[in-house]
């Protein structure tokens, strides 16, 4: 039996991807290894989104070629494989660049895998970075057994454009796949295990997917399709775009009780003019509508979001803008990040970049607010009761650890005959990114 070890980064649909891509590996002779230095192949699936991101692939090879080395010595060989986004975009320049690389494939070619590691056992170094017409969708390999909460992408691609952003040169054109697909991979994982489900796409609601009855669904039927699944508890989807959120989307967050009340919804940016040169196709004033349209539809949904802080051309002022949009909606957590030029899109080749100094200023003013924001939701919930999915052991003997219907962790005293089901537990204690209590008659 031959070993592979996975390294994932970037985004949920790399996590998905690693795991299509290791069950792939599995009839070639691959078992999952625990260390790299046991590995016979190492794949990386590397993000490309910032440049921090990329450059954690080349530092992580550097890592990798005395172990590489040591295994030849040995009489052992190596396979050292790169997916994914940067994969993507920079192609045989990766082979260029690091002599220890074998093989590199692009995010939508992993059904290509077993015959590129076999080349690359025999001595090539493949590049497979075409779009191919067949979807690596089509010939999904078994799945074994399913976390209690688990990813499935149905979307891929993106057609927005954004223009900070790789991801529709990385991920190439928007497609959805059909409902019965989707279907039949959700009802697989509930039967291998899953409770809940999260639903993956770059811009997941522009799901647009072809059902058996002639139409076409978007996010909010599909919901309703996926809640019909018994033993399925829960439902979630990520990452959405503000301009796709659509009627039916919002109604399902009132209609469909699996499906749990929080969103992430990136925004960006507060100011209008930085949100137009960024392509977003949505106003500041767009996104609060969406927001209270949400909140009418489910009182208690709780809101995330991205930040781009430093964006080419951004002033103090458009920058004050975006820190009135948070203390208007009000984040339950969001993600911030400094812009970082890429190469290809066409924010990067502006020349009133922001310097570095003011970026650190904007995204440490923004983090405190945020950060504000979230222990202040938390901390609502002191003494509270929540209904906790509970997704495996915690850190400590005889607690699990699971997820509130907001996200939050949660971990407390519980017999492992929870583990998969929903119990409610009384919050004691908050912590700053979770929650800690126990169940109440054990508290009784
Ligand atoms: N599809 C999602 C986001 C995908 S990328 C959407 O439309 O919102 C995840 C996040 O990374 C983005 O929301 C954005 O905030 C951030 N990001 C993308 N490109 C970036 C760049 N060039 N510099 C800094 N942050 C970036
Ligand atoms: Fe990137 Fe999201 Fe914009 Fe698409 S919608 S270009 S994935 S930020
Ligand atoms: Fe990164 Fe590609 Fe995801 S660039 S964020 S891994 S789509």
């Amino acid at each position: 039996m031959k070993k592979l070890f996975v390294k994932t980064y970037g985004c949920q649909m790399n996590v998905y991807d690693s795991d299509r891509m290791a069950e792939t590996l599995a009839p070639s002779g691959y078992a999952p290894a625990d260390s790299p230095a046991e590995a016979d192949m190492i794949l990386l699936n590397t993000c490309h989104i910032r440049e921090k991101a990329a450059e954690k692939l080349f530092s992580d090879l550097g890592r990798l070629a005395p172990l590489k080395a040591r295994k030849r010595r040995q009489g052992g060989k190596m396979v050292v494989a790169v997916a994914g986004c940067v994969a993507q975009a920079e192609g045989a320049e990766i082979l260029r660049r690091a002599k220890t690389v074998d093989l590199v494939v692009g995010p939508q070619s992993y059904h290509r895998l077993p015959a590129l590691v076999e080349a690359a056992e025999n001595g090539d170094r493949p590049v497979e970075t075409e779009f191919p017409a067949e979807s690596k969708f089509d010939r999904l390999p078994d799945r074994g057994r399913a976390s209690v909460s688990a990813f499935l992408s149905i979307q891929e691609g993106c057609d927005k454009f954004c223009t900070f952003c790789v991801v529709p040169y990385t991920r190439g054109a928007e497609f959805s796949r059909p409902v019965r697909a989707v279907l039949d991979e959700a009802k697989d994982l509930v039967v291998h295990g899953a409770r809940e489900l999260t639903l993956l796409g770059q811009n997941v609601n522009a799901y647009h997917g072809a059902a058996v009855d002639g139409g076409v669904w978007g996010l909010g039927p599909l919901m309703h399709a996926l809640g019909k699944i018994p033993g399925l508890l829960r439902l979630r989807y990520t990452t959405s775009h503000p301009a796709d959120v659509d009627d039916e989307l919002i109604a399902a967050h009132r209609d469909e009780p699996k499906l749990m009340p929080f969103l992430h919804l990136p925004v960006q940016s507060g100011s209008d003019r930085v949100l137009q040169d960024m392509n977003r196709r949505h106003r500041a004033d767009d996104y609060r509508r969406i927001v209270d349209r949400l909140r009418a539809a489910r009182p208690d949904i709780a809101l995330s979001s991205d930040f781009i802080v430093g964006f080419p051309g951004e002033s103090d002022d458009d920058f004050a803008a975006t820190l009135a949009l948070v203390r208007g909606v009000g984040f339950a957590q969001a993600f911030s990040f400094k812009y970082s030029a890429r190469p290809g899109t066409p924010a990067a080749v502006r020349d009133d970049q922001v310097p570095e100094p003011v970026k650190v200023e904007r995204l440490a003013a923004l983090q405190a607010l945020l950060g504000e924001q979230q222990t202040r939701f938390n901390a609502g919930f002191a003494g509270r009761t929540v209904d906790v999915l509970f997704e495996k052991r915690g850190r400590h003997p005889g607690q699990l650890a699971g997820r509130s219907p907001w996200l939050q962790p949660v971990h407390a005293a519980a017999p492992d005959a929870l583990l998969g089901s929903v119990a409610t537990v009384r919050v004691a204690m908050v912590e700053p990114n979770s929650l800690a209590g126990a169940l109440p008659e054990a508290a009784a």
